[in-house]
């Protein structure tokens, strides 16, 4: 038996107050790995506090960097030269996130052994297209033991890249290999995410040349050095989002500080499409309508900038409480529907064929003992649990951890009953 955390929270609460949106895990966790490149001093700011954070600051250091925090969210990052360029599994395995060393480890030494990161909870979540793009930029690679040993004998090379899809981790990892590469590498079909035009963003400002971030065409031409840099990371669309359903669940008695709306557009389109009446003053963002104002809507998560997939599991619990009958279609990961039973175990009435579920909403929630399967499931349960009658227990929260800063601490403010309890398993 081992103890691990959990919440304990008794919803019906009334929450109100602000609650402040963290800088973004998707944006830091590159940028961090970026610092691989080249030799110097970083400066990190807005970076959040959370376990993902923890994991790459691990893997940095196991690579020789030296890491400091400098104040609560600002760091400092000393690259004096890779004493490994091994990324080994103990740290890979905490986070796939870790596989984006490769680019930068290939960037800054033209070699490296990194670990496959396997499959996860939300589907087997393969590589291939990373390795097919540092193929094309002159890396041979062998898979050994579960490494990928990959070398770019003569030098890294720019090319031309055509994603099968616009894969998030595929497209940072190859800007990342290319940017000291002799030449230009285009990538076509690339991912569009903001967390990759702040990847670009401060790239270029170490005195990489991209271009195109932020379209399905991005533009790398190879430089031979850059210099580091200060940079402060975006704020967290997603953390963003679920804070806006929180704030809608309460009937908008919270305002959400933080909001970058232009990288929110394909979530408010679906709030505005239940009738949704919000306004944004600055990155404050207010709602203005009640819960049982709203309409059941269909929802279709797409790469950016459609609906994004992070988003789907509070969606749910939203959506559980609109009257009438709403379905949500999951075209990005094959196994992201683990949030369902557990709602459905708190009286939600959710029926699920294949990447379709089907959401008949219900008057209210109740209580029940309910485990998160991976992060957003858990931010999805935590949400239900703060509307549902009575005490509920999210088991695992670790996963939680790892993408909200304090969630609990932050919503204790607001007047949540919620505490942190240890459970054995
Ligand atoms: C990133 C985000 C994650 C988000 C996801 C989709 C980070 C740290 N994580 O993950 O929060 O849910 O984008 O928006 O930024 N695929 C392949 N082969 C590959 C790469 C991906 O088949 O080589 C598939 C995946 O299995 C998945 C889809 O492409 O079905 C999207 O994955 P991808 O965009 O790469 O997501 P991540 O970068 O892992």
């Amino acid at each position: 038996m081992i103890g691990v955390e959990a919440f304990r929270i008794i919803g019906g609460r009334k929450l109100v107050g602000e609650i402040k949106v963290d800088g973004s895990k998707n944006s830091s966790l590159p940028i961090f790995m970026a610092t691989l490149i080249e030799k110097g001093v970083y400066i990190l700011k807005n970076v959040p506090n959370l376990r993902d954070i923890k994991t790459a600051i691990e893997l940095l250091t196991s690579l020789g960097l030296r890491v400091e925090n400098i104040n609560e969210h600002t760091y400092r990052i000393t690259n004096s030269g890779l004493t490994t360029l091994t990324a080994e599994y103990e740290i890979v395995k905490k986070m796939r996130a870790s596989f984006l060393a490769m680019g930068g480890i290939l960037a800054h030494a033209g070699k490296c052994k990194v670990s496959l990161p396997g499959g996860c909870n939300i589907g087997p979540r393969p590589v291939d297209l990373h390795l097919k793009g540092f193929e094309t930029l002159g890396v041979k690679y062998k898979i050994d033991h579960g490494y990928v040993e990959a070398t770019a004998k003569h030098g890294l090379r720019g090319g031309n890249i055509i994603l099968d899809m616009p894969s998030v981790g595929a497209t940072e990892n190859i800007i990342m290999a290319a940017t000291k590469a002799n030449g230009t590498t285009i990538i076509e079909n690339a991912a569009r995410e903001p967390e990759i035009e702040d990847l670009c963003h401060f790239l270029n400002k170490m005195g990489a040349k991209i271009q195109g971030a932020g379209t399905s065409k991005i533009t790398i031409e190879g430089v031979k050095k850059m210099t580091p840099c200060e940079h402060t990371i975006i704020s967290d669309r997603v953390v963003a989002a679920t804070y806006i359903v929180l704030s809608i669940l309460f009937d908008g008695d919270i305002i959400v500080k933080g909001v970058d709306k232009e990288h929110l557009n394909g979530f408010l389109i679906k709030l505005e499409e239940m009738g949704l009446k919000y306004e944004i003053s600055g990155n404050n963002m207010r709602i203005l309508s009640n819960l049982n104002e709203l309409s059941p809507i269909n929802v279709k998560t797409m790469p950016h900038p459609g609906f994004p997939t992070d988003v789907q599991a509070p969606m749910m619990t939203l959506l559980s409480l609109i009257k009438g009958i709403s379905e949500v279609n999951e075209t990005i990961f094959e196994n992201r529907f683990m949030h369902v039973p557990e709602l459905n175990r708190m009286g939600a009435k959710i029926d699920i064929n294949g990447d379709s579920a089907t959401i008949i909403g219900v008057k209210e929630l109740y209580s029940a003992d309910v485990m998160a399967s991976d992060l957003r499931a858990g931010a999805a349960l935590i949400l239900a649990a703060l509307k549902a009658k009575g005490s509920t227990v999210v088991n695992r929260i670790y996963h939680v951890d790892r993408g909200y800063e304090a969630f609990d601490k932050k919503l204790k403010k607001l007047g949540a009953d919620i505490e942190r309890i240890k459970v054995e398993i």
